[in-house]
């Protein structure tokens, strides 16, 4: 099947390609879901902490993590949302005209070093994508969700991108929290404004994933929002992180969190260590754009340290 990860991948853990198909069809799938109970507010009909008549019940069934039904159903599942969102103004404003900006210098930090093999780690809006298909081969580009709609909206652009062809990404779905990719599968990951989306927990484990599934040697290429500051006007007012806080509400816990740290930490549990990171600050820090560097931990080298221009 063009455009989906080959039956014969040796990095699949499990095959997705079944998944992947009927999921693109817009079936019910099942996926690899972390134990219930974990207290990651993750899906499942049985736990949803929610009256049956609230509107986002509704869209999380089959897979969808409940935080992603409750809190962004209107901007990532309802056909409304990926209608309206994915248009490069609407992205822009959302970002107070640092869209292009943000890309340039993720794809700029792309091409700083081998880019080899490649995870886009969940979809995202706008031409980045389109973009990561023009430095990396069909059949390396790997782009998973865990929302069919937002694989299907991704493979359209990518189609169109690609004059009809179906020789586009290897898309599945796949929950960021348990890959179905072996350990060590890629050179390159690309993750753009996914972690402040998600809740602590699911965060922690997403990132641990896809520290197991880069190889040493390989690159994490993170954009998001930057670290809380004493001193950047939007962290400053209150009344402006209120109402971050009310249309992203794991942003707030985001900002306060150490991200640089964290993957220093997680990536012991895979013998890999974080050998370098290069930070660039946009719009006075309030977004980054990070390359982290990932090694063998028995590899000799620097201890992890920070630089760039705005370190
Ligand atoms: C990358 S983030 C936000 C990107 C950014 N706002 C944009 O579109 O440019 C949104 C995506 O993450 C996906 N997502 C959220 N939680 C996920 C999870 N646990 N596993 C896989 N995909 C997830 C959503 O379905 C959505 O497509």
């Amino acid at each position: 099947m063009q455009g989906q990860t080959p039956p014969n991948d040796p990095t699949l853990r499990r095959s997705v390609v079944e998944m992947d198909a009927r999921a693109i069809d817009g079936d019910p799938v099942s996926i690899p879901s972390p134990p219930v109970g974990d207290g990651a507010g993750h899906a499942g009909p049985h736990r949803l902490d929610a009256a049956p008549t609230e509107h986002w019940v509704s869209y999380a069934h089959g897979g969808i993590p409940d935080y992603l039904a409750k809190h962004y159903w209107w901007a990532y599942l309802s056909r409304f949302g990926v209608r309206f969102f994915d248009r490069e103004p609407i992205i822009s404003a959302i970002l107070f005209g640092n869209y292009r900006r943000l890309v340039d210098r993720t794809l700029g930090l792309l091409k700083r070093g081998k880019i080899g093999r490649t995870l886009q780690l969940t979809c995202v809006y706008g031409s980045l994508t389109p973009h990561l298909a023009e430095y990396v081969p069909a059949e390396d580009l790997h782009v998973v969700d865990v929302a069919p709609i937002q694989l299907e909206a991704t493979r359209r652009k990518l189609t169109r991108q690609a004059g009809g062809s179906r020789n586009i990404a290897r898309m599945a779905r796949m929950n960021a929290e348990s890959l179905a990719y072996a350990d060590n599968s890629f050179d390159t990951i690309v993750i753009f404004f996914l972690f402040h989306e998600l809740p602590a927990a699911v965060r922690e484990r997403a990132l641990t994933e896809a520290l197991r599934v880069l190889r040493p040697g390989g690159r994490l290429l993170i954009t998001e929002y930057g670290q809380y500051t004493k001193t950047h006007p939007f962290h400053r007012l209150r009344p402006l992180r209120r109402i971050f806080g009310a249309l992203e509400p794991f942003l707030p816990g985001f900002w306060k969190e150490d991200l640089t740290a964290r993957i220093s930490a997680r990536s012991w549990i895979y013998a890999k260590r974080l050998s370098d990171a290069l930070e660039e600050r946009i719009f006075g820090g309030f977004y980054r754009v990070t390359q982290y560097r990932i090694a063998a931990a028995d590899a000799l080298g620097a201890s992890p340290q920070l630089t760039g221009p705005g370190a």
